[in-house]
């Protein structure tokens, strides 16, 4: 019998995947038996995660439209889209200017709205595909410096549940999963001082930051056949933060 869990014959595209949470779902995606394409910006880091999980490498960057087409015509038929980059940028709620929420916009937001329209159709014709978009904690329950990641990300999450709707039938599934916090490069941007990073970890009912695999776990989960009944959902990975 085939496990629930295998993915082999499954292509995955990861994108923010040279570092942290991309890069430990891509890994976990690959040893499950996908075949795996990983894409960021940064070509030496993303050459070196590719050989170390025997991904292909595609370097893009994902908040322009047009490096989107170019991506998406270049890994071809994809059934598993992994849609993750950075945060965006970070600030206090009234000193965030337009270009900072363009930004975000565009990186956060229309990344994954691209990403998604681009390759669900294929998805759909061959009755088998699964989209999930890495977000974050912050859709829950908004941190005070980072405003764009704040409102975009519950846009994000309710665009993944409308196109859970229209896909569900033709056996494509589209969740988000939501990184508490996770020790990555990202949690150096985010903290301050040596301080607020306690502060924040006394905050934690695990007593710990969680770390790239565990999120890459959820990933893996959603990706596999065993979790077809699941659309729409987002799910939380955040040491009981949010209870
Ligand atoms: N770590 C946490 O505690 C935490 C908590 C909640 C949410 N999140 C979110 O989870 C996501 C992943 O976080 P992480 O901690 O894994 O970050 P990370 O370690 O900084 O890795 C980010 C990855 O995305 C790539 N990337 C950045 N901007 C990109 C762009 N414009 N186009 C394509 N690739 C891009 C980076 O490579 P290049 O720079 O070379 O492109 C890198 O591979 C982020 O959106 C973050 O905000 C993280």
């Amino acid at each position: 019998m085939t496990s629930l869990f295998d993915l082999s014959g499954k292509r995955a595209l990861v994108t923010g995947a040279s570092k942290g949470i991309g890069l430990a779902s891509a890994r976990l995606l690959s040893q499950l038996g996908a075949q795996v394409t990983v894409s960021a910006r940064g070509e030496a880091d993303l050459v070196r995660a590719a050989s170390e999980i025997g991904a292909r490498a595609i370097v893009a960057d994902v908040s322009h439209a047009a490096e989107i087409e170019r991506l998406v015509q270049e890994a071809g038929e994809i059934d598993i889209l992994v849609s993750n980059a950075g945060g965006p940028p970070t600030g206090l709620p009234s000193l965030v200017d337009d270009e900072g929420w363009q930004r975000g916009f565009e990186l956060t937001f229309m990344s994954t709205v691209r990403l998604s329209r681009a390759l669900v159709g294929g998805m759909r014709a061959r009755g088998w595909g699964r989209v999930i978009t890495i977000t974050s904690l912050t859709v829950g329950r908004p941190s005070l410096g980072l405003p764009v990641s704040n409102a975009l990300r519950a846009g994000v999450t309710n665009f993944a549940r409308s196109l859970a709707l229209e896909v569900a039938r033709d056996g494509v599934t589209v969740n988000t999963v939501a990184p508490g916090y996770t020790a990555t490069e990202r949690l150096q941007e985010v903290f301050k001082s040596p301080e607020d990073a306690e502060r924040v970890m006394s905050r934690i009912p695990a007593a710990r930051f969680g770390s790239a695999d565990e999120v890459a776990s959820a990933v893996a989960y959603l990706s596999t056949a065993g979790a077809a009944y699941i659309t729409g959902q987002e799910i939380l990975v955040d040491g009981g933060w949010s209870i």
